[in-house]
């Protein structure tokens, strides 16, 4: 009776915190006052079933909201088929993610979807059911409280964009039913759909053209902005954002830690506009945010914007009025390859120094590869003023990962490459775009030194930025590009299968055999992994700052915290360099070999690095 007394209390204490602001913005958009009375009942529904251990971590992360914001965070993305066969088999390789140091996995898309048209399961077809043959919700559940008493958290993909077009209201559409073609975009005429072509730039110029669907048996057009089996989500309906946050709410109550919002920026469209980052979609997830600080505020939202910078930040919100936990930290990714590919750090110093100047409660993952190609979204304002057009830079990057390039042993593939505008972006593991892949094939250990090498330093200055990194599986293992997908007709048309291979469980056996590829990487980056867990310069919320080292290839990146200072020196290419920073003139000594040095003159190795900490 008293702990159900407490229960009530701390939900309406919440819920009056929240109340006024909430009711406001879904005015604002709807004003629609019995959807937003079934949206508040659902809500303490949600809350009630939400199970006690659930609530004690809730209570546990409210008391102290910096929780994510230490330095032992280490995420890991993976594909459940791909890694463990099943969730349960996931569940069995525990071992492996806490012996990488991992304490935050993203389970890809594992919700039902349709073999052959699911887009890597981004074309979710029951948001309530897990894919046959990787589980049930039971297994989830049990799941993620198996990760919890391991003090691993649990990030899933939440598709809120655009359901399957086999979703059962997508097929109660298909049959004209009014009610759930409003759930839609739907037109009986070409003119709208061309008006909004007008405007809206195209996702997947090549694999999935245009921003529409015709569906003959229908005589309509229906907005599909990804892939034509993904129909876009009408948001102007109430009834489809109340639906959604109860699907989100149901999905969190099997213990999922963070949300990862897909392709957030697309969820509000408006003709005449790009339909992207519109201020609704603002106060959609100002309102998610809102919800879930009522009913399950241990819960972390991951936006994924896939945006130039100033784009990118507005979805941190406000520190009064905040929207997501963390984002992606994509310009960066982009521009660390860059200067992999031009042995220059500068534009990466800028891009850097932009997202260290932001406020630090801001939190960013930082990844070098994900599932995705890699987009080269750079700041070509900049690049032109150093004398490269944004046109033949791309170029000259794509060239350069498919080692096409002089001083390039990358392999890889490009996606979407589009004729028309001469676009493409890129495919390729971490350890191919690196050059592993070409030197494992031609038997040439000198390149695979380098590769190595080169591999590790980069993992070595991402650990170092502002933010939490986050390792795509296989990575840990150097895990080259998997050219089977070209076998597989479902998957043959969309090269990003070419980094979405199996995890290698036979070469992970190498981890042990001193020499191989796999031991190399593995024990260099958990020597590392292990240095961010004690050294709380590494907090996400110390100082971060870069600092002039007088050489385009060297990149240096200086962090403090509570007294501790540590610095970053990260050697972009093949020469070896000596690093000249004048910061102070204190001792500081070598992270890894433990040698004192002073902070000038610091030798290199090609593709060399150093972490280096201050000797008070
Ligand atoms: C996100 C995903 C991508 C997917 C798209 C559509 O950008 O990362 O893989 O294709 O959303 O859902």
């Amino acid at each position: 009776m008293k702990s159900e007394v407490k229960r009530v209390t701390e939900y309406q204490r919440r819920f009056r915190k929240h109340f006024d602001e909430l009711k406001w913005l879904y005015t604002e958009l709807y004003d629609n006052k019995s959807m937003f009375a079934e949206l508040c009942e659902r809500m303490e529904y949600y809350y009630h079933e939400r199970s006690e251990k659930l609530k004690w971590l809730d209570r546990k992360r409210e008391k102290n909201p910096n929780w994510y914001k230490q330095n032992d965070m280490l995420g890991m993305m993976l594909y459940i088929d791909n890694f463990g066969g099943d969730i349960k088999g996931v569940e069995k390789k525990l071992d492996y993610i806490q012996k990488s140091n991992v304490n935050y996995i993203h389970l890809m898309p594992f919700l039902d979807t349709v073999e052959g048209a699911s887009d890597g399961g981004y074309a979710v077809k029951d948001f309530r059911t897990v894919r046959p043959d990787l589980g049930t919700m039971e297994d989830l559940d049990a799941f993620t409280a198996t990760c919890h008493k391991k003090h691993i958290n649990v990030c899933m993909d939440f598709v809120m964009n655009h359901t399957s077009d086999q979703h059962e209201w997508a097929m109660k559409a298909k049959e004209g039913d009014g009610e759930y073609m409003s759930r839609y975009f739907f037109y009986d005429n070409p003119d709208i759909p061309k008006s909004f072509d007008e405007t809206v730039p195209q996702v997947f110029p090549t694999t999935a053209p245009g921003n529409f669907t015709y569906l003959p048996e229908l005589r309509h057009w229906v907005m599909t902005s990804f892939y034509p089996y993904q129909w876009d989500l009408n948001y102007h309906n109430p009834r489809v954002f109340n639906e959604m946050m109860y699907n989100f709410l149901y999905l969190v109550n099997q213990g999922i830690d963070i949300m990862r919002l897909d392709a957030v920026p697309y969820i509000w469209k408006e003709m005449g506009t790009d339909c992207r980052n519109l201020p609704q979609v603002h106060t959609l997830v100002r309102m998610m945010r809102i919800i879930s600080e009522i009913v399950c505020p241990g819960v972390l939202l991951l936006g994924e914007v896939v945006m130039e910078p100033v784009k990118v930040t507005p979805y941190f919100g406000s520190p009064a009025k905040p929207e997501c936990h963390m984002l992606y930290n994509v310009t960066t990714m982009a521009t660390t390859w860059n200067s992999v590919a031009t042995r220059d750090v500068r534009l990466l110093k800028q891009q850097l120094d932009s997202v260290n100047s932001l406020p630090k409660e801001y939190v960013f993952l930082n990844y070098l590869r994900c599932h995705d190609d890699v987009g080269w979204g750079l700041d070509y304002w900049t690049l032109s003023n150093w004398g490269m057009t944004e046109f033949n830079h791309k170029h000259y990057l794509n060239d350069y990962f498919l080692g096409k390039a002089v001083r390039s042993n990358s392999r890889g593939e490009l996606y979407n490459d589009d004729e028309a505008t001469g676009d493409a972006r890129f495919c390729g593991t971490t350890a191919s775009m690196c050059g592993v892949e070409r030197a494992g094939f031609e038997h040439n250990g000198a390149m695979m030194d380098e590769a190595i090498q080169q591999d590790i330093m980069l993992h070595a200055y991402m650990f170092m930025q502002s933010g939490i990194p986050v390792i795509y599986s296989g990575d840990e293992i150097g895990q080259v590009n998997d050219y089977t997908y070209k076998d597989d007709p479902r998957k043959c048309s969309d090269s990003r299968y070419l980094h979405r291979g199996a995890f290698r469980w036979d070469l992970e056996k190498k981890i042990e055999e001193p020499g191989t590829v796999e031991n190399r990487l593995f024990t260099a980056l958990d020597q590392l992994e292990k240095i961010r867990k004690k050294e709380n310069a590494f907090v996400s919320t110390a100082d971060t700052w870069t600092v002039e080292t007088y050489d385009p290839a060297v990149l240096c990146i200086g962090r403090y915290y509570e007294n501790n200072k540590v610095y970053g020196l990260f050697n972009f290419s093949e020469q070896p360099k000596t690093a000249w920073i004048h910061e102070d003139d204190a001792n500081y000594r070598d992270m890894i070999t433990g040698k004192v040095l002073r902070a000038e003159a610091v030798k290199l190795e090609p593709y060399g690095f150093r972490w280096m900490k201050w000797v008070r």
